[in-house]
């Protein structure tokens, strides 16, 4: 299969490029290097550099390469910036995402995967979260995966382009060649390896006084390559004749902040100081997901599940690239 991947020089984006290509797939990635890098794009991906936002520049890679399927990573993704800029993410992702999507059916792309997030679930009822779960966005970001995954329900109507959505929850881990580098680094495991490495003082735990049993944030930390294999399941099941679907992917287990700080000082060795700072805006108590769709459809199961080797497997990467790709 011939598969476009938008994002694929990003964190998500270039494991599942590097699965992808292991599978056996062409793969032709399409990255404005906003927050990607050059270095994490596979080097038998085809690599077109672009921004989702110029359509004739969506128009060309898609003509040029007629891909079975798109697997749409690129996007915006902070939950917290979103707050503060939300005509960003509300235009940016969802302008960029209707650019590719009316692309994609002009030329009869057959199946498309969008990256959405657990932050549909801002105040869920059951946990861990299903399928089932009424929609709440957390944020102007929530919302526009929210109205992404409602556009391809008609793209899917109108057009008969399947598509599957991946709710991912806490995106962590690495592969030997590829790990996680933003700028800024704003998520917890990549920064508590920063203090491993010694390239920060400490770690601040953004509020022990929520309703968990220490106190700090439980989320569900999914490894990356168990996401990776999640897209290429989804897409091949589409691209076989399936029907478009929604997955939550997790772990089903949800792991505290200190929890997940305890561990990595197991892992590196180091005593990693942590001080308790006030909650971060926007965080929810406890976000689990409940993966037993995608395991009863596809066969989905986590081949990572241990917070140990999640984290062992970041911190060797870590410390073969301490300063990213680009250093
Ligand atoms: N945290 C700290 N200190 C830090 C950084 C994070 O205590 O320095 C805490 C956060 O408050 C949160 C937990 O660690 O409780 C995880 O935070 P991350 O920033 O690593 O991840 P988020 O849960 O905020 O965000 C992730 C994805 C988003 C997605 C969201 C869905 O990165 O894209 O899950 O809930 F939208």
């Amino acid at each position: 299969m011939k598969i476009l991947v938008t994002g694929g020089a990003g964190y998500i984006g270039s494991i599942t490029v590097e699965r992808l290509i292991k599978a056996g797939a062409e793969v032709v990635v399409f990255d404005n290097l906003y927050q990607g890098h050059e270095d994490a794009v596979h080097p038998d991906a085809i690599f077109v550099k672009g921004d989702l936002a110029d359509k004739t520049a969506v128009e060309t890679v898609i003509s040029a390469h007629k891909p079975d399927g798109i697997m749409h990573f690129a996007s915006y993704t902070l939950v917290g910036e979103s707050v503060e800029k939300p005509f960003m993410y509300l235009r940016d992702n969802i302008v960029n995402g209707l650019n590719l999507m009316e692309s994609a059916v002009k030329h009869g792309v057959k199946g498309f995967i969008l990256s959405s997030t657990a932050n549909l679930f801002d105040d869920p009822e059951q946990m861990p979260i299903a399928e089932t779960e009424r929609i709440v966005p957390g944020s102007p970001y929530g919302e526009s995966k929210n109205i992404l995954e409602r556009n391809l329900y008609w793209m899917d109507k109108l057009y008969d382009m399947r598509y599957a959505c991946l709710r991912y929850f806490n995106a962590c881990g690495a592969t030997e060649e590829r790990g996680e580098d933003h700028d800024p680094e704003t998520h917890l495991i990549p920064l508590v390896l920063e203090v491993a490495l010694g390239q920060r003082e400490k770690i601040t735990i953004f509020g022990d006084d929520y309703n968990t049993p220490d106190g700090s944030c439980v989320r569900d930390y999914i490894h990356i390559v168990d996401l990776a294999e999640a897209h290429i399941l989804a897409m091949n099941a589409i691209l076989d004749g399936g029907e478009s679907r929604k997955y939550n992917l997790g772990n089903g287990r949800g792991f505290s902040v200190k929890e997940v700080i305890e561990t990595a000082r197991e892992v590196t060795g180091h005593p990693i100081p942590a001080e308790i700072g006030p909650r971060r805006a926007g965080d929810p108590d406890i976000l689990i997901a409940s993966s037993e769709t995608i395991n009863h459809e596809l066969g989905w199961k986590p081949k990572y599940p241990e917070l140990k080797t999640i984290i062992q497997m970041a911190w060797d990467w870590h410390q073969a690239h301490p300063h990213g790709y680009t250093k």
